[in-house]
């Protein structure tokens, strides 16, 4: 009985080639180590439609309760990651970026710059990780232990749940 999940690697340099992805995989590392199925991944760039329209399909397919972003929280103009994410989610779930900003504080006061969303549509919770892979790996640690019981909510009950899952 695993949840499944899925991981979007936002990235121009990344999408175009330039630039491998390091950020995806430690992500999709970190998932499974911690009991999830990783059954979906991708690598976009910066574009908010693009971004959406992945994360639209993916939620509404119904095939994975955790989806992560990472990449594209930050300042530039072409961070554009939590509009996105914004945009697709109907309901927001401010406290995991809260946690996430809050445990990053006590490493670098520069985790104030990321912008990560974090919100559910459908069964889905949608959750944005900046893009470097120690920045990455420091976001998701924060919140990883406690999403499990998110994620029993969302789902509605144990019968739901265990439909949803494997
Ligand atoms: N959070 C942690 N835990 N560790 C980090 O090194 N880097 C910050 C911040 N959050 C950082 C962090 C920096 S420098 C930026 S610019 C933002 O995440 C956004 O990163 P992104 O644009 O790669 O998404």
């Amino acid at each position: 009985m695993e949840w499944k999940a899925a991981v979007l690697t936002v990235s121009d340099r990344s999408a175009r080639g330039e630039r491998p992805d390091e950020g995806g995989p430690l992500v999709r590392a970190l998932l499974e180590q911690a009991g999830y199925a990783v059954v979906k991944t991708a690598v976009v760039p910066d574009e908010q439609d693009e971004i959406a329209d992945v994360l639209r399909r993916w939620a509404d397919e119904g095939s994975v309760q955790l989806l992560l972003t990472t990449g594209g929280t930050g300042f530039s103009p072409r961070d554009v990651t939590p509009e996105a994410t914004l945009s697709v989610c109907t309901r927001l779930t401010p406290g995991i970026p809260e946690a996430m900003r809050a445990a990053s504080m006590a490493v670098t006061n520069r985790a104030m710059l990321s912008r990560a969303a974090a919100g559910i549509r459908g069964r889905t919770l949608i959750v944005n990780l900046p893009g470097s892979p120690k920045a990455a790996r420091e976001n998701l640690e924060a919140v990883l232990p406690a999403l499990g019981h998110g994620l029993e909510m969302l789902c509605g009950g144990p019968a739901d749940c265990a439909a949803l899952r494997d």
